[in-house]
């Protein structure tokens, strides 16, 4: 696979990298998008329906069973090449990965996420009284399958997935982790992100801003391709593999 020249001679002179991901980073590992025509997750489900907190109210065993599969899902798949090939380059140079996913794949690759701005699949949390839940979580019956949330051992709270909801803020340490790594870096590199949601998908402007070069690696153009610098029109785990191996040559 060729790797165009100004994007390896933009890799070769980077020491710090900062890697920004979203869910066609893990499209490759069998984990489903969500703007993907016909296979994105938004395209079967409505995000008013499941991803809010007043969906959680007003029917917390559809919400939590619908990220009880989701949580599931995403512990039966593993990393793809683009995963592997991240974690191989941190052994070179200093890669701060910055990400929209809730899955784990990046750290199950071998990685450190330096910041996880949607939150986390795993992080299970008491929705009344906020503390974390370490229980068991109950199986998923498929993906309309109904599971009523566990309780919280302290307060008898509804449990509820750790992630970030539409009309929740972000957390706030990582998020300005993200900019952080986005201004003081030599190369951000957005991977598999739609660009449509923010405040996320500003980072790359805030790179853009410092003079910071970007690239885009999606296999579809996005919002972001004409504010970068190049675009890429691969998919993670064709081109980020290419990409760590030009590095080597
Ligand atoms: P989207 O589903 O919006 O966009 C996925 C992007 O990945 C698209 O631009 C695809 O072209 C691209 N893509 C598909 N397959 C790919 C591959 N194999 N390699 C590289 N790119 C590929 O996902 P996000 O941009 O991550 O938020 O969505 C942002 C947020 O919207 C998510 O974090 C989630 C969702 O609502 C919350 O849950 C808070």
């Amino acid at each position: 696979m060729d790797v165009p020249e100004e994007i390896v001679a933009l890799a070769r002179r980077a020491r710090r990298v900062t890697v920004l991901t979203g869910a066609g980073m893990s499209a490759e590992s069998g984990v489903a998008t969500f703007r993907d025509a016909q296979t994105g997750l938004w395209a079967r489900f409505d995000p008013a329906q499941l991803a809010t907190a007043d969906a959680f109210r007003r029917d917390p065993a559809l919400v939590f069973g619908w990220y009880a599969w989701r949580y599931a899902q995403a512990r039966s798949v593993a990393p793809n090449a683009g995963h592997r090939a991240l974690a191989d380059w941190a052994r070179i140079a200093e890669v701060r990965i910055v990400t929209q996913n809730v899955d784990d794949l990046h750290e199950r690759a071998g990685s450190t996420v330096l910041a996880h701005l949607h939150g986390s699949l795993a992080a299970f949390r008491c929705f009344a009284c906020d503390r974390p839940y370490a229980g068991p979580v109950p199986d998923a019956a498929g993906a309309d399958g109904r599971v009523e949330p566990p309780r919280c051992a302290a307060c008898g709270g509804p449990v509820r997935p750790g992630v970030v909801w539409f009309g929740e803020a972000l957390p706030a340490r990582a998020f300005a982790d993200g900019v952080q790594a986005c201004r003081d870096a030599d190369l951000v590199l957005v991977v598999g992100t739609s660009g449509l949601v923010y405040p996320a998908a500003g980072l790359p402007e805030v790179a853009a801003a410092e003079g910071v070069p970007t690239v885009e690696l999606n296999p579809e153009p996005t919002p972001l391709s004409r504010k970068v610098d190049h675009t890429w029109r691969t998919t993670a785990a064709v081109g980020l593999p290419a990409l760590v191996a030009a590095l080597a040559r």
